[in-house]
């Protein structure tokens, strides 16, 4: 493994934005894991592990550290009774590795089809669209522990699954390099279609019972449709998605939002959430706020196509994307009396 200096990490996030790392080496192997790590603790360095780069903002001054490109590849099945284990390398492709799964005729993971990323991220924001999160269908997350120094294979139900959390960006942020994921996928099991979007697209078609492979296939439509499919030279995917989670509310927050707009509660976007409360369409906050699709803030924007996602409008700075996030984070602040999280990981 070759470690190389002064690298630009701007074309290695789906951002395009960022200066450089100070190191930076690709590990494709377990072993290149820990004679990173090592070599970032010998030189006392920070050190952080990029993945598909498509959940990641890099400062413009870039990273003093070692950045660690997760590079492992491979894909392996094994058949346990009715469940099929997916052994997939945490530098694959998420979408090749869904692809993967629809052709070999395994559900659980068709409608995270067109999210951009590599499989170790995965399990570090339970990725979730469509009526799937990864953590309906992972049994396991090998990775690398720092604080033992030694490869482990966490359970799922050691992992702390929820909404766009785990202990991999929570209270173990840092701990584990993630290498390999196990997913248990089904051969006999039909199509999931429970979210909206989807009941609506095959209703439209009469499609009544659809295929894994044209479930896939919508997913991916009506992500292009709302821009969140990654098309090279297309603005609007400059992006790294949902640039804000959406934000869990009492019950009794909703009441006073409908109140205070003067609008039947019914008529906002809204689906429960953990412990009683409701989690409201942070897109449509956006768009209540007054930001349309297209809004323009320097180089930086709102994606013409869905108001959750910031973009960069070409040769945007990472300040530039920070001052267009306060505005939207202040505006519905002010406004609604909701604080906005932005979803991406900051870089530096
Ligand atoms: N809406 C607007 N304006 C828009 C877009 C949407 O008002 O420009 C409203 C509509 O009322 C719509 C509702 O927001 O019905 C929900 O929109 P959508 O179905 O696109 O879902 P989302 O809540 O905005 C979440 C995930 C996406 C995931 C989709 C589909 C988060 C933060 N985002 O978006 O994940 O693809 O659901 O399941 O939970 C990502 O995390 O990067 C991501 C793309």
């Amino acid at each position: 493994m070759q470690f190389l200096e002064e690298v630009p990490l701007a074309p290695y996030t789906t951002f395009q934005i960022g200066g450089p790392a100070r190191w930076f080496a690709e590990a494709e192997s377990e072993d290149d894991i820990a004679a990173g790590i090592a070599f970032a603790s010998a030189r006392q360095l920070p050190l952080f592990i990029l993945g598909g780069g498509s959940n990641l903002l890099v400062s413009d001054a870039g990273f003093p550290g070692l950045v660690l490109r997760i590079a492992l590849r491979g894909i392996a099945c094994n058949q346990e009774g009715s469940r099929s284990i997916f052994s997939a390398a945490a530098g694959e492709d998420w979408d090749g590795f869904v692809a993967h799964a629809v052709a070999a005729g395994c559900s659980g993971v068709e409608c995270l089809s067109g999210i951009p990323g590599t499989v170790g991220g995965t399990p570090v924001q339970n990725v979730g669209a469509y009526g799937q999160e990864v953590s309906q269908t992972i049994v396991t997350v090998r990775a690398y522990d720092r604080k033992t120094a030694q490869f482990v294979t966490l359970p799922a139900a050691a992992c702390g699954f929820f909404y766009r959390r785990s202990i991999f960006n929570t209270s173990e942020r840092a701990r584990y390099v993630v290498s390999r994921v196990d997913y248990a996928l089904r051969k006999d099991a039909s199509a999931s279609v429970a979210y909206a979007d989807l009941v609506k697209y095959f209703a439209a078609r009469d499609v009544l019972s659809p295929t894994l492979a044209e479930v896939r296939d919508a997913v991916r439509s009506i992500r292009a449709q709302k821009g969140m499919l990654l098309v090279p030279g297309d603005a609007d995917c400059r992006s790294a998605g949902s640039f804000f989670k959406n934000p869990a509310v009492p019950v009794t927050a909703l009441d006073s939002l409908a109140q205070g707009l003067g609008i039947d509660k019914q008529r906002i976007p809204a689906y429960p959430a953990q412990d009683g409360e409701v989690k409201i369409s942070a897109a449509w906050l956006i768009e209540r706020a007054g930001f349309a699709k297209g809004y323009a803030l320097g180089k930086a924007g709102i994606s013409s196509r869905h108001t959750l996602a910031l973009i960069n409008r070409g040769g945007a700075s990472a300040a530039e994307m920070i001052a267009l996030r306060d505005q939207v984070t202040e505006a519905i602040a002010t406004r609604f009396a909701i604080r906005l999280e932005p979803e991406p990981v900051w870089l530096g």
